[in-house]
């Protein structure tokens, strides 16, 4: 039996990591640490969360005290860290949060860790990151692991940090740890503030759909089960102290990736081609707003076998089915309503 700690996990990604971990790997304990956000809810795993291997806590992992207590606790084997704020925009009207949970948290994260790891052996700190460490591109080329860092934000500012110090904690203490930096998820439970859930929810209530800029910019998109797909793998096949990028090589203007979501909307709402369109709305651009990520993801393909399964425009659909199908989740994480509920349902430390 293996006890593996997973923070973060009632957030978007972090839910799609827990619900395949304990559906694939029952033997493992796994416990999720989230301090439930606006951006995480336990609506997100109602489907494992009675299950004999799985344990939820709420906890902030700013909270250093509290941090120690639970790896001494708990003796985790593994540790899979996703808890962050995660949202660009968040960023740039309040960095402060940015810097608590996604610098402090994942140093303290990484304290607990070295408290109680004596030896490598059977171990594995693993920090999910984000390709926006490495800051734009041009036109033309690829985001490499040997790229250098250049965040622009003051959330990938906090990411690039605390990939820094996930690897000197490796290159200092040696604590085992691999880091990923992958490229923008979408799917089912995202937080209806990011591009396509927020699209998805304006164009079901007939709202202004919101473009940053001339709508020019690139991203590289990925179906988030893929993603936690690449993250099982690398957990237990990556090499110690590596970095793997992974991504979709699935680039998009943002211009293009909205009319062709207004597209599939329109014919899962029955409306008349061209009809959701009419709601794109160019607004003032996004501060120090990256051009373009594009992931160059050969070595993860290369070494590990991973590739994306999915191709965009049936991942867009099964997004679009899975959010019109679950109006409730929407209406209610854009109300703060499931996390007044969990707020009385869980008292935090
Ligand atoms: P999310 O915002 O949906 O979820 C973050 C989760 O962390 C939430 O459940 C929240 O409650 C929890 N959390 C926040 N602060 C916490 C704290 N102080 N203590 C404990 N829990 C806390 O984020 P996401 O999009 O699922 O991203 C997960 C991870 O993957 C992040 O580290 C992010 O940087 C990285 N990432 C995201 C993307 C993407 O496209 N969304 C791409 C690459 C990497
Ligand atoms: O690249 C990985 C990153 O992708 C992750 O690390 C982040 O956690 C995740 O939020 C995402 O960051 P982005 O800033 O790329 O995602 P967002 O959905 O906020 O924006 C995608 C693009 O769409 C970006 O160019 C900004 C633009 N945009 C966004 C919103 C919310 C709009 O034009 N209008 C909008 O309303």
């Amino acid at each position: 039996m293996k006890t593996i700690l997973i923070t973060g996990g009632a957030g978007f990604i972090g839910s799609h990591v827990v619900r395949r971990f304990v559906n694939k790997y029952p033997e493992y304990h796994i416990v999720n640490l989230d301090a439930l956000t606006y951006a995480g809810n336990l609506e997100n795993l109602k489907d494992v969360d009675t299950r004999s291997n799985y344990e939820f806590v709420k906890g902030d992992i700013n909270d250093a005290p509290f941090i120690n207590d639970l790896f001494e606790k708990y003796q985790f084997d593994g540790v899979l860290h996703l808890a962050a704020e995660s949202h660009v925009d968040r960023s740039i009207a309040d960095p402060m949060a940015f810097i608590m949970t996604n610098i402090v948290g994942t140093v303290n994260l990484l304290n607990g860790a070295r408290k109680i790891w004596k030896s490598a052996e059977g171990h594995r700190f693993y920090h999910i990151s984000t390709d926006e460490v490495y800051g734009s591109l041009g036109e033309t080329g690829l985001f490499l692991e040997t790229t250098s860092y250049d965040p622009h934000s003051p959330y990938s500012a906090s990411k690039a940090s605390s990939d820094h110090l996930v690897r000197a904690y490796h290159d200092t203490y040696k604590l085992p740890i691999v880091i990923t930096n992958c490229s923008n998820n979408y799917g089912p439970n995202q937080f209806p503030e990011k591009l396509i859930p927020l699209s998805i929810h304006n164009i079901s209530q007939n709202k202004p759909i919101p473009i940053y800029g001339k709508g020019e910019n690139i991203r590289d998109w990925l179906y988030v089960e893929d993603h936690a797909a690449a993250i099982d793998l690398v957990f237990h096949e990556g090499k110690d102290g590596e970095t793997y990028n992974i991504g979709g090589h699935n680039e998009w203007t943002n211009i293009a990736l909205i009319l062709q979501l207004c597209k599939t909307m329109d014919k899962k709402l029955g409306r008349t081609e061209g009809t959701s369109e009419k709601l794109i709305t160019y607004v003032k651009d996004r501060a120090g707003h990256d051009l373009r990520y594009a992931i160059d993801s050969t070595k993860i393909q290369k070494e590990l076998g991973w590739a994306p399964s999915l191709q965009f425009e049936e991942g867009i659909e099964k997004t679009v089915d899975w959010y019109l199908a679950n109006h409730d989740w929407l209406e209610n994480v854009s109300s703060g309503a499931y996390e007044k509920y969990y707020e009385k349902q869980y008292v935090s430390r």
